[in-house]
């Protein structure tokens, strides 16, 4: 079955550790029953997330976070099929925002939003090879069919 893969940016709204935390211990959770993996790049200006699975529960889930208060502007950025995930054991790893992605200036200019689908897709593709962060939970062993390990 084809994979969705889904990223899009916004800006928090009260961002600190704890709603941080919250964000993504109900991420991991949820994400884990629903078949979903992904990252959340954060940092006070920026929420950037990829979620990766199934249409209909990707879909579902983006309906839920567009609606959430913890942040505004939410941009899609890219919606698209994907034969892999690019997580795979990881139900919603966390990624603090690395001095190689925008900085807060381009952040605030709009560069995010102006971004193009492949100069998004290589911020995650150089993240996968790097340390994730701390609140990213257990990563899980080959969950999904056509993961790897
Ligand atoms: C930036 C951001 C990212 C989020 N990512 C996820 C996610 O990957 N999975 C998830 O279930 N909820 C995520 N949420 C939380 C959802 O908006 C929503 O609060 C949650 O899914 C409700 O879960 P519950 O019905 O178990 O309380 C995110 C919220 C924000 C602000």
């Amino acid at each position: 079955m084809p994979l969705m893969r889904l990223i899009y940016a916004s800006h928090p709204f009260g961002f600190d550790d704890l709603v941080l935390t919250h964000i993504l211990k109900t991420a991991q959770r949820n994400n884990a029953a629903a078949g979903i993996t992904g990252t959340l790049i954060c940092r006070e200006d920026l929420y950037l997330q990829l979620l990766e699975g199934e249409r209909a529960e990707v879909e579902a889930l983006y309906e839920k976070i567009k609606r959430d208060d913890r942040h505004a502007d939410v941009t899609t950025l890219v919606q698209e099929t994907s034969a892999q995930r690019l997580f795979p054991t990881w139900a919603m790893r966390h990624d603090p925002a690395r001095s190689w992605m925008w900085t807060r200036e381009d952040v605030s200019q709009g560069a995010v939003e102006t971004a193009t689908r492949d100069e998004v897709l290589a911020i995650f593709i150089r993240l996968v090879a790097e340390p994730p962060g701390p609140l990213s939970g257990t990563p899980r062993t080959c969950p999904f069919s056509g993961a790897k390990p």
